[in-house]
C-alpha cells in the first residue's frame, strides 16, 4: 500500500500554504512546502553573489542545500520568492531537488505536498489533487498584507506586480510549467474566507479518500 498523498499545486499567495496546512493537522501528516527549497536555492545564489540566471550554479547551490534547515525567515520575503522564481526555471535545479521531494511523497501513512508541480511531475499518481487558485488581485491583497508587516514601503501595486511577473515566468517556463494537472479538482478562492477555502478543500480530499480507500486491496 502507498500512503495517501495530497497534492496542493497553484500561484503565488492562492491560499495553497492555509490549505496544507490545514490539511496537514487534519490527517496528522507531514506537510512540505516545496515553495521554501527554491526560495532557499534563490537565496544561497544570491548572499554568496552568484547569477540567478546561471543554470549550472543555481543546480550547484540546490545539490548542497541543507534541506532540514527551511526555517529561515529570510526565505519568507519579497526578495526571496523573487531569486526562487528565477532559478526555479533552471531544469537541473528542478532535477536536484526532486529525490527529497520523492521521498517525502513516499511517506507512510501519507504526506502533503504544496508547491506547483506536485501533481504533474512529483507525484503525479497522488490520490488527491487540488488546484488552489484566485485572481491576481485578490492574491496580491493578501500577499501585501503578509510582507507590508516586514516592510512597511510596501505598496499593494508593487506586490500585484511582482504576481504578475511570477504567474507569467511559472506557467511560461520550458522546465515542469505551472499548470493544473488533469485530475485536480480547481478550487477558486477568490470569493472565500480562510475557513470556506479551508471547508471546500476538506470536502474535495475527503471525498478523494473515500475513493482511494475503496481502492486499496484488502
Ligand atoms: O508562497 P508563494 O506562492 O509566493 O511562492 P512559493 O510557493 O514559496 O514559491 C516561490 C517560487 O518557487 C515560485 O514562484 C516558483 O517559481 C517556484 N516553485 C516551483 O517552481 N516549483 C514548486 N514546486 C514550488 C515553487
Amino acid at each position: 500500500m502507498t500512503g495517501f498523498v495530497i497534492a496542493v499545486d497553484g500561484p503565488a499567495a492562492s491560499g495553497k500554504g492555509t490549505v496544507s496546512s490545514m490539511l496537514g493537522r487534519l490527517y496528522d501528516y507531514p506537510v512540505l512546502d516545496t515553495g521554501l527549497l527554491y526560495r532557499a536555492v534563490g537565496v544561497a545564489v544570491q548572499s554568496a553573489g552568484g547569477n540567478l540566471d546561471d543554470a549550472e550554479q543555481a543546480a550547484k547551490a540546490a545539490a548542497a542545500l541543507n534541506l532540514n534547515d527551511l526555517e529561515d525567515p529570510a526565505l519568507r520575503t519579497r526578495e526571496a520568492g523573487e531569486c526562487a522564481s528565477r532559478v526555479a526555471v533552471h531544469g537541473p535545479v528542478r532535477q536536484a531537488l526532486l529525490d527529497f521531494q520523492r521521498r517525502f511523497a513516499a511517506r507512510e501513512p501519507g504526506a502533503v505536498i504544496d508547491g506547483r508541480d506536485i501533481g504533474t511531475v512529483i507525484a503525479p499518481d497522488a490520490p488527491a489533487k487540488l488546484f488552489v487558485t484566485a485572481t491576481p488581485q485578490v492574491r496580491a491583497h493578501r500577499r501585501w498584507l503578509q510582507l507590508h508587516k516586514q516592510d512597511a514601503a510596501i505598496t499593494y501595486d508593487d506586490v500585484l506586480a511582482d504576481i504578475r511577473v511570477r504567474d507569467e515566468r511559472d506557467s511560461g517556463r520550458a522546465a515542469s510549467p505551472l499548470v493544473r494537472a488533469d485530475d485536480a479538482v480547481l478550487l477558486d478562492t477568490s470569493e472565500m474566507t480562510i475557513d470556506q477555502a479551508a471547508d471546500a478543500a476538506r470536502r474535495i480530499v475527503e471525498a478523494a479518500r473515500g475513493r482511494w480507500e475503496q481502492s486499496q486491496p484488502g
